[in-house]
């Protein structure tokens, strides 16, 4: 299997250089729990959070990638939804503790994956979004009609081992086509689908599921974009979101969907 090897000499991030940085990264996530409502379930594994000055924001914040991107000189701004070409995809975090300088204290917030899909409903599912607590004004993607945008946003952590899936940034070893689905995303667009280099997991962001998040107690319901090609063993968790003043804002359906790193 080429997930298995740690070489990766060819042009842009390396399997090894990824899982390096899901490593230093990894703190994200119960950054997350400290600052959402899901505290209690992480808090009989972790030390108590250090009170830290700064502010926390919902909005959506361009985070810096590791290689050259599009978005990288955006670091620390807010995720505006002109900023993105059809099928361009960029990092952010939500819930982020920013200090006073502005600088996002490390190991704080949700980190998002952030892509524009086309706006053609006959390749497009997602649940019906009115059983679900989404908060005012939010929805399972933005839609613009008049603008003809339509964007995703997904908790940027593998439901398989908790690596950060990327959007169109690795390409060494390129991911897999057998999938588990059909995945439109690929199929009939020849984009590939969200990918996760570390072992290969992929999912389609054009694909909105109901799936179970087995990792909280009792087992909660959530929506994701479908995993379409395993070891990840279920979708990945999306990010409601809003528009406000022209940037995006992450709302919080419930906390229990993040839970699993
Ligand atoms: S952590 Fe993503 S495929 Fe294993």
């Amino acid at each position: 299997m080429a997930w298995e090897t740690e070489e990766a000499p060819k042009p842009g991030i390396t399997r090894r250089q990824w899982v390096r940085t899901g490593l230093m990264a990894a703190a994200f996530a119960a950054g997350a729990a400290a600052t959402g409502t899901g505290v209690l379930v992480l808090r009989e594994f972790l030390p108590p959070p250090r009170p830290a000055p700064g502010t926390i924001t919902e909005s959506l914040l361009y985070t810096a990638f590791p290689t050259s991107q599009w978005w990288n000189d955006k670091a620390n701004t807010p995720v505006k939804v002109t900023d993105f070409d059809l099928w361009a995809g960029a990092t952010a975090v939500w819930r982020g503790l920013f200090d006073d300088s502005g600088t996002l204290v490390a190991g704080t917030g949700y980190p998002v994956l952030v892509l524009r899909v086309p706006r053609v409903d006959t390749y497009y599912a997602l649940p019906d979004p009115l059983p679900w607590m989404l908060g005012e004004g939010f929805a399972l993607a933005y839609d613009d009609p008049a603008r003809d945008i339509r964007i995703v946003a997904g908790f940027d952590r593998c439901t398989h081992l908790c690596c950060f899936p990327g959007w169109h940034v690795v390409s060494n070893p390129p991911p897999s086509r057998d999938y588990a689905v059909p995945p439109p995303t690929y199929d009939v667009y020849h984009e590939d689908p969200i990918y996760c280099i570390c072992h290969g997991s992929q999912y389609d962001p054009l694909l909105q599921v109901v799936n179970v998040n087995p990792h909280v107690t009792p087992a909660i319901n959530y929506i994701g974009c479908m995993r379409v090609h395993g070891p990840a063993p279920r979708a990945l968790p999306i990010i409601c979101v809003k528009e406000q003043g022209g940037a995006l804002v992450g709302g919080m359906a419930d906390p229990r969907w993040y839970i699993y790193c």
